[in-house]
């Protein structure tokens, strides 16, 4: 359970935080006290989402909260409560009292708010020394009936996601990865199996081998099962690079910064994994993480290099700086061999997708349009914005090679799109698939979701899930 909510009666009153709709303000104000009133100037409240003002008595006791909410409510509304009171009250008030959020009785209103309280309660600061960044929240009291809700398995999951994402990579290499991989396996009781190193090549994962050959950093590809055999199969795959460095074909130092995210994807499936089966979803899980660090070396692999793939084709590396489909060719065509009800994939792919789509809505393809079209749909719903973009045919013989059977990348403008092509060459389309191709970072602070490693679309998958698959 997080240490910011509690279930538990409050021994002290309750300290209510009540909502006000921006375009009510005026009303609202109007019928406060002279007292009160004075204080929301002295705050420039005027309920726009994301402002907040504490109320306090003649005695100078806190009395009340107020924040703004937009109409519909939105789980970003009060995101930046956490932080906020924070910054305002004693240590001493927050160990000792709770909050309740009064006045929102719609139940998907309260779970979008208990979510949001939950997202500005992340912060990553382990390897800050010295004088800590106070790391006491305010604690919220649960309604009745979210002491077990989904949206705090689904916290937790994002939490896992977040913190794989923003460790840095001499804490996070293939290794690491696999040892996370399998303390939340053990977490579970779920099977984890590894395949490390030259074991790789002996099982025929040649382009998993490949790439990560090039780091003292061995590679290994993770795979977890868990669930009743029973149960319809889902397979998730997670681009699991803990350092892309681009290869022999280098990236310039700008674009090198921040690469130790680019095991984003893995930190996708492992968090939504477990925001799985800490919800005992009814489906038969499979999780498959390359894990791998695409490092400069005199063993890396080669712009011209031709290699087999586990599918038996063979392909020729064009920029060695295009490694994530490399990795993930292996992985999808071994998660489509057995032909389970849907598979699901998250890599920080290609620096195209965030120019199509910008930093805050990740692309993502498939190859059946029910998906498409529900996925999308469910992730206005729960406000985790993903956007389908077509895995069009024409641009299918940029891939074609001289001497291979196909070429790993593109020559034209659409990177994202025929990587994803390159993509569905391995899973086929006989097994309904959906490709996310994340950014997987936030570049500035924005309510719920602090500068670093950032989710995009777990939510939203989890909840597609949670709706076909719930306990
Ligand atoms: N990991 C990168 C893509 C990336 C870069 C994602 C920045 C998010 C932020 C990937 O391995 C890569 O380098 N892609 C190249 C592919 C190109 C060489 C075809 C890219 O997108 O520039
Ligand atoms: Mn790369
Ligand atoms: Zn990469």
């Amino acid at each position: 359970m997080f240490d910011f909510y509690t279930t538990k009666k409050p021994s002290k009153e309750t300290i209510s935080i009540y909502p006000v709709r921006t375009d009510e303000f005026n009303d609202w104000f109007e019928s406060r006290s002279d007292a009160t009133k004075s204080q929301i100037n002295v705050a420039r409240f005027t309920a726009k989402p994301g402002e907040t003002v504490i109320v306090r008595n003649a005695k100078g006791e806190l009395k009340r909260v107020y924040y703004g909410v937009s109409n519909p409510v939105s789980a970003y509304d009060v995101a930046t409560l956490p932080e906020f009171l924070q910054s305002r009250l004693s240590d001493e008030t927050l160990a000792n009292d709770v909050f309740e959020l009064k006045d929102i009785s719609d139940k998907e209103e309260i779970e979008k708010l208990i979510l949001g309280w939950g997202l500005g309660c992340y912060k990553f600061d382990k390897y800050k020394t010295g004088e800590k960044t106070k790391n006491v929240w305010p604690i919220l009291r649960l309604p009745k009936g979210f002491e077990k809700h989904t949206i705090l398995n689904l916290l937790s999951g994002i939490f896992t996601c977040r913190d794989l994402i923003n460790e840095p990579s001499n804490k996070l290499g293939p290794q690491e990865l696999v040892e996370r991989a399998k303390d939340i396996a053990k977490e579970f009781k779920a099977d984890c199996k590894i395949i490390h190193d030259k074991d790789l090549l002996k099982q025929n994962y040649p382009m998993i081998f490949t790439v990560g050959d090039s780091s003292e950093r061995r590679p290994a590809l993770i795979d977890i099962r868990w669930g009743n055999k029973k149960d319809p199969m889902i397979t998730l795959v997670g681009k699991g690079v803990c350092f892309d460095t681009g290869g022999v074909n280098v990236k310039p130092g700008q674009f090198m910064r921040n690469m130790k995210k680019d095991m984003g994807g893995a930190a996708h499936v492992l968090g939504l994994a477990r925001a799985i089966m800490l919800s005992g979803l009814k489906i038969r899980l499979r999780v498959l993480v390359p894990a791998v660090e695409n490092a400069v070396s005199g063993r890396a692999f080669r712009p011209d290099d031709v290699y087999p793939t586990r599918k038996g084709i063979t392909v020729e590396i064009d920029n060695t700086d295009a490694e994530g489909r490399l990795i993930l060719s292996d992985s999808l065509y071994e998660a489509s061999s057995e032909k389970p009800e849907l598979i699901i994939d998250f890599a920080t792919l290609t620096g195209a997708a965030r120019i199509a789509t910008g930093h805050e809505i990740p692309p993502f393809f498939s190859n059946r349009h029910e998906l498409e079209h529900d996925i999308k749909k469910v992730s206005f719903e729960v406000e985790d914005p993903v956007w389908p973009l077509p895995l069009w045919k024409g641009y299918r013989k940029e891939l074609n090679s001289d001497i291979a059977d196909i070429c790993h990348m593109g020559k034209g403008r659409a990177g994202h799109i025929t990587a994803a092509l390159f993509l569905q060459e391995f899973v086929g389309n006989e097994t309904p698939w959906v490709h996310f191709d994340v950014y997987g970072w936030s570049d500035a602070n924005y309510p719920g979701k602090p500068k670093g490693g950032r989710d995009m679309g777990l939510h939203t998958t989890f909840e597609y899930l949670l709706r076909k698959y719930a306990a």
